[in-house]
């Protein structure tokens, strides 16, 4: 075993931040960038966020891939770990983005606005960090407002969420009472001063809450804080750290983002409890972090960093071993050798050439069209990552050429960008035309951008009445021969050759569903 590996794996977190857009998350992002000395001045991240509701600004945006692409992956240091936080697209529009983004990380950690409580975007993410059981960290966010009373957003979280929740710290009072925290892990009482940018709150110990300091700071809310300690004792599931790391369990923090308040308890316990990096599972076995032989896989690729060049980042999250520069690995899906010369590690204002880097750690390689999603880089033995989801797209477009002579541009096109996960498309099995399936309607709008610009097809969107997606799978071939014949023109082949079927509506789905029950009818699919 090398000694030097397992240190450096020790140190390491890998994580990302799962909200409703306005719950605070690029608040907190810039706080913990504060903290881990990543950026000096509030509002830097901040900058990136203009405009994420309109389609036009949001293609400017990523033209300006200088800030996007930066803020993708942020590496920082804290209390001796290194911190890799991965950004997810706000915008819902880029879900499947996210979900991707959450199955390179270890851990994740949900902001909740507290007077909103679970949103939906929450709960959609959170359905794909339970199919990895990622151990989720909760911030509830915004205690200088007044929102829901805690224990009715725990409450909350236990009942959209099916998560458990074990409060750590507890807020005294809330809007304009909010008085602070009371760190139950700790013992430890945080006092608020609001529009604090200061780096360090230093707690004050109470390890007896019958402490008549705490009736001198506190006044007549101490009594409130008591009671509410005592109904937790009773009421509150304990915290264990088994039950975190297993994904049943989330602590939960409270604070206010904006007031960098709660947000250096929130890292600290982050850094001392989230697990390091993770065995991964392949196709054939688990790859344990330890393993001496490189591994990894690419999870978000972003084109167009400079349009000069065409050039794209495939984003690769290392799952064993040490990392190079120039060393050879197998790209297993290709069945090639390649050369990783020119990796870039993620810094929150800087992108850096990287000679080493470890388990946990995230690498952008220089791709020319040849990585797609889920591709694995391994260095000895043919591996393969699983867990990398596709999901059944909501909207669909019939792509119709201007000029038909482009139509081997297109099929490049449209295979690479699904290759890269910008969108999905569909052959129908009758017919000459492509069908594409976005999970959020802006991915049209970029598709199609990015086919005039990238590819020179000159093509226009028609509209098709389907409304969802199924791949469609059978142990039964006989049956599955029959269920082809039957539906033969509303079914296609996606960009990988697999069969899926496009509903009209959900009632046919759901009719169709329930005449061939030896048919199954697969919401995701995973890209391996
Ligand atoms: P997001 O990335 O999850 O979408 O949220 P973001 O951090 O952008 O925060 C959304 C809004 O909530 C912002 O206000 C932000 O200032 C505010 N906010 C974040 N944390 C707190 C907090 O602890 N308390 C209060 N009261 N507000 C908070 P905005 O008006 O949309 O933007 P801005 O004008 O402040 O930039």
């Amino acid at each position: 075993m090398d000694g030097h590996l397992i240190k450096e794996l020790q140190k390491r977190r890998t994580f990302g931040i799962i909200s409703h857009p306005d719950a605070g998350k690029t608040t907190l992002t810039e706080k913990l960038l504060l903290f881990g000395g990543a950026i000096q001045m509030a509002g830097a991240v901040k900058a990136k966020r203009a405009g994420r509701y309109a389609t036009s600004d949001w293609m400017t945006i990523e033209k300006e891939r200088g800030i996007s692409v930066t803020t993708s992956v942020m590496k920082f240091t804290y209390n001796g770990f290194e911190v890799n936080l991965l950004d997810t697209p706000g915008h819902q529009d880029f879900s499947e983005d996210t979900y991707r983004v959450l199955t390179a990380v270890d851990s994740a950690l949900m902001v909740i606005d507290s007077a909103k409580g679970v949103e939906p975007q929450t709960e959609k993410l959170m359905e794909v960090c339970r199919m990895r059981n990622t151990p989720i960290m909760t911030f509830i966010n915004k205690l200088d407002r007044d929102g829901m009373a805690p224990l009715d957003i725990l409450a909350d979280i236990e009942d959209k969420l099916q998560i458990e929740c074990a409060p750590l710290s507890w807020p005294i009072g809330m809007g304009k009472r909010f008085r602070g925290v009371y760190n139950r892990h700790q013992n430890q009482l945080y006092l608020f001063t609001p529009g604090g940018e200061t780096r360090h709150q230093e707690g004050i110990l109470i390890t007896d809450l019958a402490d008549p300091r705490l009736d001198e700071m506190l006044d007549s809310q101490a009594d409130e804080l008591r009671e509410d300690v005592e109904l937790l004792e009773g009421a509150a599931n304990p915290f264990e750290l088994e039950a975190y790391l297993k994904g049943s369990q989330t602590p939960v923090f409270f604070g206010s983002a904006i007031n960098n308040f709660g947000v250096r308890e929130l890292l600290d316990a982050f850094v001392e409890m989230a697990p390091s990096p993770q065995a991964r599972p392949t196709t054939t076995r688990l790859v344990d972090p330890q393993e001496t032989a490189f591994s990894g896989f690419a999870f978000k690729i972003q084109a167009n960093m400079d349009p000069a060049h065409r050039d794209r980042i495939a984003f690769v999250r290392i799952c064993s071993g040490k990392f190079t520069r120039g060393m050879k690995v197998l790209q297993t899906r290709i069945g090639k050798q390649v050369t990783l010369s020119n990796a870039t590690i993620f810094m929150a204002q800087d992108r850096t050439h990287v000679e080493e880097a470890y388990p946990g750690d995230i690498i952008g390689i220089h791709n020319h069209g040849t990585i797609g999603i889920g591709d694995t880089f391994c260095e000895k033995e043919a591996l393969s990552f699983t867990g990398i989801p596709n999901f059944a797209p909501d909207h669909f477009r019939r792509v119709q050429l201007n000029n038909p002579l482009k139509a081997k541009q297109l099929l490049k096109g449209l295979t690479q960008l699904a290759e890269e996960g910008a969108v999905q498309f569909f052959r129908p099995l009758t017919g000459n035309s492509y069908i594409l399936g976005a999970v959020g309607v802006l991915q049209f709008d970029v598709t199609m951008a990015r086919l005039k610009s990238e590819y020179g097809v000159d093509a226009r969107y028609e509209p098709v009445s389907f409304a969802a997606a199924r791949w469609v799978t059978s142990e039964d071939r006989k049956q599955l021969a029959h269920f082809e014949k039957e539906k033969y023109a509303s079914l296609a082949h996606d960009s990988h050759g697999k069969l899926t079927y496009l509903a009209s509506s959900l009632w046919r789905l759901d009719n169709a569903m329930e005449e061939w029950p030896a048919i199954r009818f697969h919401k995701t699919r995973e890209l391996i």
